[in-house]
């Protein structure tokens, strides 16, 4: 049947909340990867209610559904495949509450995760994940792929904050897991199940979440070597240390440069590498632990510097979250990963992918959370040079396979999406795969809820 004939009935559902402008659908084709679909509608529901009778209208008539939150998605996740019906949570934006008895705070999946860190300060109260694009992803989004962050190496990732959901099915029933108590054994663990699903299995519309107190001091330091192995080496003398760093980030060469040319923050370009190590704790713990890293980083050839005030911090830190624009700035095309090895093994994987680089010809920026082994490789390229940019995807494979050989995973917090499904076997057993199939189909027999994501094709 035509989409004009559903669009009329989806209107009748939600009045004024439904568009099929073409500058619209070609917006919401897209999300931060480089991959785009086109979607037939873009609906905009602000309620429960209003997700859950969209959802069984498009059940009912086997219309695909994409939930979205602020499409700031690093694999195609949100990215809609044809006749599709974009729903879009950006409208239910609202933080219905924080409670400080209890540490928690209830939101909806639109609300930004900035703009819950904001609140939270305001009562001393602070939320830890804190993916780069934190000034606009949406927690909803956050839920979806369990997204993590540089406070990752210390206070986990967004599973580890989640108490409870309430996500629409497929079908439209409503279900609640979880809620607001800290712990919970009642019966399979869906509330995890469901986070980092990548909207595969239903449409989270509240989100019960735990918060922490703010810690009494944080210091932050910025170490530059100029051999890149001492800082891979470094970093694993840190995490091996009885300290657990709050972050502890790391840019090579390639990455600092671009950052450099975009804008001037004053990081040193001649350096292979950089560490930006935070600690936090009381004011005698975090002294004490930056005297103990600044020297393991020094006895590694590292210099190291203490950002003295706020502003210097926010600096820095406004120079890590510039690394993803930047890069554009080297080559147009950008093949983002995401691998995490053993923390102890990131020396040999920066060895493997330097490798890789230079039998392919090719510049592979490296940056990310060093601290929890997650490396962001970046391969670099122009889509439009064919011969480079097959060299470029044909390298993700080897960079994949050095990366399972070193105990790794190829994904550690963009998630599978669109552009690592046809890698997940690499990964997975055929065991596996089949289990999550089969739960797939338990929460959408139909097949229609986020359909062509994760699973590698038949
Ligand atoms: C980051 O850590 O900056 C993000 O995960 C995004 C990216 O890889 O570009
Ligand atoms: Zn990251």
């Amino acid at each position: 049947m035509a989409f004009g004939f559903f669009k009329k009935k989806i209107e009748d559902i939600l009045p004024g909340k439904v568009s099929t402008d073409k500058e619209e659908l070609f917006c919401y084709g897209f999300d931060a990867s480089s991959t785009e679909g086109s979607p037939s509608a873009v609906v905009r529901p602000v309620s429960t209610e209003e997700v859950s009778e969209v959802a069984s209208f498009a059940f009912n008539n086997d219309i695909p559904v994409v939930p979205r939150g602020a499409g700031t998605g690093m694999s195609g996740g949100a990215v809609p495949l044809k006749d599709t019906i974009v729903l879009s949570l950006e409208g239910m934006n609202r933080i219905i509450g924080i409670d400080k008895e209890n540490m928690v705070a209830i939101v909806e999946p639109g609300v930004i995760n900035y703009h819950l860190q904001e609140k939270l300060e305001e009562v001393s109260l602070f939320y830890p994940p804190d993916p780069a694009s934190m000034k606009f992803c949406t927690l909803g989004g956050n839920v979806a792929e369990n997204a993590g962050g540089p406070r990752a190496i210390k206070y986990g990732v967004t599973k580890d904050y989640v108490l409870g959901l309430e996500t629409v099915l497929p079908d439209g029933r409503v279900l609640l897991t979880g809620g607001i108590t800290y712990k919970g054994v009642v019966g399979y663990d869906l509330t995890r199940l469901l986070v980092g699903s990548e909207g595969t299995l239903g449409i989270v519309t509240k989100i019960f979440l735990k918060v922490l107190p703010v810690p009494e001091e944080t210091a932050t330091l910025l170490c530059t070597f100029s051999k890149l192995d001492d800082a891979a080496r470094s970093v694993s003398k840190i995490t091996s240390s009885s300290i657990i760093p709050r972050t502890l980030e790391f840019m090579d060469n390639d990455s600092i440069g671009a950052v450099e040319n975009y804008k001037s923050f004053g990081l040193p370009i001649n350096a292979e590498a950089l560490l930006l190590i935070e600690l936090d704790g009381t004011h005698a713990a975090v002294t004490e632990e930056a005297e103990k890293v600044a020297s393991i980083c020094t006895s590694l050839h590292g210099s190291v510097s203490i950002a003295e005030d706020i502003f210097s911090k926010q600096r820095i830190w406004e120079a890590r979250r510039a690394i993803s624009p930047a890069l554009y700035h080297i080559k147009p095309t950008r093949i983002n990963e995401d691998i995490v090895v053993p923390r102890g093994n990131i020396p040999e994987i920066l060895k493997a992918i330097r490798e890789i680089a230079e039998k392919n010809n090719l510049i592979i920026a490296n940056f990310g959370h060093a601290g929890d082994g997650n490396i962001h490789v970046n391969v670099m390229t122009d889509k439009d040079d064919k011969e480079e940019y097959q060299r470029a995807k044909d390298s993700i494979k080897d960079i994949f396979e050095a990366t399972l050989k070193l105990g790794g995973t190829i994904s550690g917090e963009h998630g599978v999406g669109l552009t690592k499904k046809q890698f997940v076997g690499m990964e997975l057993s055929d065991t596996s795969i089949a289990i999550m199939k089969n739960i797939k189909n338990v929460f959408d027999p139909k097949g229609i809820m986020n359909p062509g994501k994760i699973f590698p094709p038949d």
